[in-house]
């Protein structure tokens, strides 16, 4: 009997909007950086061994912005050029916590899941695995009239060379990887057809 009050009460609360989904505020990205452009370039380079030691809030704001964020709040335009201003890019942050989607004009974290999806995100490459966090950037194709995979491929180099030269500003490691489970994570993240996983960058150092 309890089961059943239980499983009513709990539909009735989720269709009311009542279990909210988990949402984080992260710390404004710091626009105060004085690595030069060329000294980032300098020292970027792809790793493959990382350490478990975790990354700041803050960190993960400048590398969020980086690959996806606005840098125009006035006209709407981003830090990265996006084929006929499509804004097609969208940035999961993959942690032991679980995976939230980057809301780029709330500079937010909404939670898709708790479960650790790093291993599948890692796939062959498992040592990888243990690094702090992950960023996972999707194209949405459906933004795009034609041309989609093609569009939604250059568009997510773009948040990755970012990633590499915040990452290499930053002090932090990076890989971009285009290897992963993509059946599995895209299972586990529920996406649609038309989101087309595209890069993952392990995090850390
Ligand atoms: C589109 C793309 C996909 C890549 N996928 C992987 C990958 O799945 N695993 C990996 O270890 N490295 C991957 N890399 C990293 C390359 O192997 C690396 O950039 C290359 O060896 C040159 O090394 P560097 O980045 O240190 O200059 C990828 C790079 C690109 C641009």
């Amino acid at each position: 009997m309890k089961r059943i009050i239980f499983a009513i009460a709990f539909t009735a609360f989720s269709s009311m909007g009542l279990f909210a989904q988990k949402v984080k505020s992260l710390p404004q990205p710091d626009m105060n950086m004085k690595v030069s452009i060329t000294e980032a370039m300098q020292k970027r380079r792809s790793y493959r061994d990382y350490q478990t030691k975790p990354v700041t809030d803050q960190q993960i704001s400048n590398l969020l912005w980086a690959a996806c964020g606005i840098n125009n709040p006035e006209r709407g335009l981003l830090t990265i050029p996006t084929a006929t201003n499509a804004q097609d890019i969208k940035a999961y942050l993959c942690t032991a916590k679980g995976v939230s989607l980057y809301d780029p004009k709330a500079n937010t974290l909404t939670e898709v899941t708790d479960k650790d999806i790093r291993p599948i995100l890692c796939e062959r490459q498992s040592a990888m695995a243990v690094a702090p966090a992950f960023i996972l950037l999707v194209s949405d194709l459906s933004k795009f009239r034609g041309n989609a995979e093609h569009y939604g491929a250059m568009d997510a180099g773009y948040a990755s060379q970012n990633i590499c030269l915040m990452c290499a500003a930053l002090g932090l490691k990076t890989v971009p990887r285009a290897m992963m489970n993509y059946d599995e994570v895209k299972k586990a993240l529920s996406l649609p057809e038309n989101i087309a996983l595209e890069l993952n960058h392990p995090i850390g150092y």
